[in-house]
Formats: structure tokens, sequence, C-alpha cells
């Protein structure tokens, strides 16, 4: 079911209203934005269409039961057990991020940046004159982590919120444990909150396991933000609702005063109507998500096993998202992009928008149907392909 290929193209779909303005053509399958080509669970349309049965939509509060049905989901599934006073209603995650920085910093301090990372993330910082504290993740052994060494060393009395995204988007991180104590210990030292934007954390791999930040210790807790969302994982994003979790009291106080100035806490009937159900019924949608994702991540690996001399990727340890390295291409930048939007026809993300360090690499959306993915990699091949014989050709021509 989930496998149904369903055209988005009429609708008004972002990553296709969008394409003529990126990519200068509406000729490329767009594979940028972070949503799904795939279906949103038909209970969720089922318990909206019997609340479109009551015929009157007037002003409505998200209700206690729906925060319970995603407080036993992260306990369930996370092992994190939170309070329903920790939450708050967003309707958008970069929203909440930049509530955050607007409760938790003063304008001029700085707030770390992971890069390569989610643009939003340095944009909600300079958006808020904020000053933009990069500490860009390293490769080691081939995978990005952190660079505590790097991050040691930036650190001034200025520094006053990291931004973690956790899972990594666009590296497709699962943060291990030791890497987020680690992490966790010099914010402690330094007395840094941390945001952890948990967006993508039901979106893992086995074996892989997600570990909330703030179930590092009750020290941990009590510094942290996390932004939660149904949009990625259950397709939800055109509903618009997410939650804030903050353990603090007195975080709180200070969240609620800035919160509280922009008359955000209503949100929408459908929406309340869709987290609910999503964060009560969805396991086995998610079940299903994530067999279509791993077997698309094997078909591309193994697509891609030809080329590996020009394009690779790690397998992402979460999310619905592929990092391709294109390095080896040796290509700028422009060229790169121009590559996949000319000769394969594909809309990508490209790399450098996530950050300098992503120089070189193109991030790909995988949460297509199989029929789409096959017509993806057919002209990627494809593209590839000739290529490779131009420049044999000019290869020979040169002798
Ligand atoms: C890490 C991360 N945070 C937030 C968002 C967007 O969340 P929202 O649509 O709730 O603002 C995305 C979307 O791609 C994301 O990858």
């Amino acid at each position: 079911m989930i496998d149904n290929f369903i055209d988005r193209s009429q609708t008004n779909a972002e990553k296709y209203t969008l394409r003529e303005e990126l990519f200068g053509t509406s000729d490329v399958i767009p594979l940028w934005v972070a949503d799904m080509d795939l279906r949103t669970p038909e209970f969720i349309f089922e318990a909206i269409k019997k609340r479109c049965e009551h015929k009157i939509l007037g002003y409505e509060e998200i209700p206690n039961s729906a925060y319970e049905a995603q407080i036993e989901w992260v306990r369930s599934r996370h092992g994190f057990a939170m309070k329903k006073e920790w939450l708050y209603y967003s309707h958008s995650v970069v929203a909440s991020i930049n509530l955050a920085i607007k409760a938790f910093s003063n304008v001029g301090d700085e707030v770390i940046v992971q890069t390569p990372v989610y643009p939003p993330f340095f944009h909600s910082v300079t958006n808020n004159d904020r000053k933009v504290l990069k500490n860009p993740l390293k490769i080691v052994d081939g995978n990005f982590t952190f660079d505590f060494d790097d991050l040691r060393s930036k650190i001034t009395s200025k520094t006053k919120l990291l931004l973690l995204c956790s899972p990594h988007n666009p590296v497709g991180r699962v943060w291990k444990r030791e890497e987020l104590e680690e992490l966790a210990q010099i914010c402690l030292e330094n007395n840094i909150k941390v945001l952890a934007d948990e967006i993508h954390s039901d979106l893992i791999y086995k074996p892989n396991k997600h570990i909330p930040f703030a179930s590092l210790s009750k020290e941990v807790e009590n510094i942290t933000i996390t932004t939660y969302g149904v949009g990625k994982t259950f397709n939800l994003a055109g509903m618009a609702i997410s939650t804030i979790a903050i353990a603090n009291e007195k975080m709180r106080e200070d969240f609620e005063r800035v919160y509280e100035s922009i008359h955000f806490a209503q949100g929408n009937t459908f929406a309340h109507i869709a987290f609910e159900e999503a964060y009560s019924n969805g396991q086995p949608y998610l079940e299903e998500l994530m067999t279509h994702l791993g077997k698309k991540i094997e078909k591309l690996q193994k697509a891609l096993e030809p080329f590996k001399d020009q394009i690779s990727f790690n397998s992402p340890e979460g999310t619905y998202l592929a990092l391709l390295n294109c390095k080896k291409m040796n290509l700028k930048d422009k060229e790169l992009r121009s590559f996949f939007v000319k000769e394969a026809k594909l809309g990508l993300s490209a790399g450098i928008s996530f950050g300098r360090e992503g120089s070189g690499y193109m991030r790909l959306n995988f949460a297509v149907s199989s029929k789409l993915l096959d017509q993806v990699i057919e002209q990627l091949v494809k593209a590839l392909n000739e290529r490779n014989s131009v420049i044999r050709k000019d290869k020979l021509g040169s002798f």
C-alpha cells in the first residue's frame, strides 16, 4: 500500500510548485524537500473525515489526550518519560527553534551550529541578530562525527545555545550515547543550553538507536529544549503541528514570555486530530515505512555501486535522506548541480546549501515509491554513463 505511486504534481506540493524557481526548469523529478511521496496513513484521513461530519469548526485547543499519546509514544519507543507540563504546541519546528533562540539568548550572543546542517538552523540564528558559531562536523573513518576539540576552542562567554540535529539532516547520523554524552559534558561545563531537534527520531534503521538528548541525565534534562514533530514520520508536514518539550521550570518561565507574546497556542482542529491519531495508532504504519525505506537504500546502493569512483554514500542510520558524496566527480558545486538538473533531470538539494562543509555533496530524498525511484536511478545511471563516455572520448582524443 505504502508503495503506491501518487502523482503530487497537480497539488500545491512545495517540491513541485517551486521547481521552476529553484532549478530553472520543471523538467526535474523533485527530490529536495524533506517530505515523502508516500501516502499519509489512511486512519488519519478516516479520523479527519469523521470530524468533518460535525459541522462546526470553531476555536479548539489541542486536547490533553493528544499530549498523552505523544508522551506514551516517546516513552515506549525511546524510553524517555516526559510530563504533560513540559509540552508546548507549535505549528513548526523551525518556528520553535526561533522561539528558543529568542528565549535563551540575547542579541549579539553566539549560537553553535554543527554544519553541514539543515539551513534554517543558521538562518534562525542570524534572523534573530545572534551570531552563528560554526562547529563543523568532521569526518572520521569515512563517517561524520562531532569535533569536540574545535568546539572547546571556540566557546566564549557569549556562547549561550547549541542547536543539535539528532538524528542529523543531512548527514544521516543517529548519534551514539558516547558522542552525545561528551557533547553534553562540554555544554554543562560552559553553561550552554541545548536545543535538540529530534524531528527525525522515529526514522531509525536497525541496529541504530535514537537516544533522546534530554534522557542522558537529570542535569542534561535541565538544560535541554527538545523539538518533536509528526511531519516527517507520518508525512503530515502540511498539517503544521509539532511540539516543544522543556523540563526545567525556570526555563519554561523564560520560554513562556516569548511564546505568549506571539499567541501561538491554539492550532488547527484537523492537525490536532492527525497528531493524536499518529501517536496513538501509528506503529504499524511506521514499521511498514521503515521496511520500504530500507529497501530503497539497498536499491540505491546497488545502482550506484558501479559508479563508486564518482558517487558514493554511507547508508543513513536515520532519516530518509541520502547524502551523496560526489567529490570524485571533480566538479565545482555549480557544475555538480547542473549535472543533476540538466543531465540527470533530478532536483536534489545541493550539499553546499547546508554550509561550506557540504561542498561536493548532493542530498537525495528517497522516500518515494519503487516506481519513482526506479525512474530516478535510470536517469542518474544514464547521465553518468553518458558523462563517462564523453570523458573517455576526450582522453582518447588527447593521445
Ligand atoms: C532537522 C529538521 N528540523 C525541522 C524541519 C522542519 O520542521 P517544520 O516543518 O516543523 O518546521 C526539518 C525539515 O526538513 C528538518 O529536517
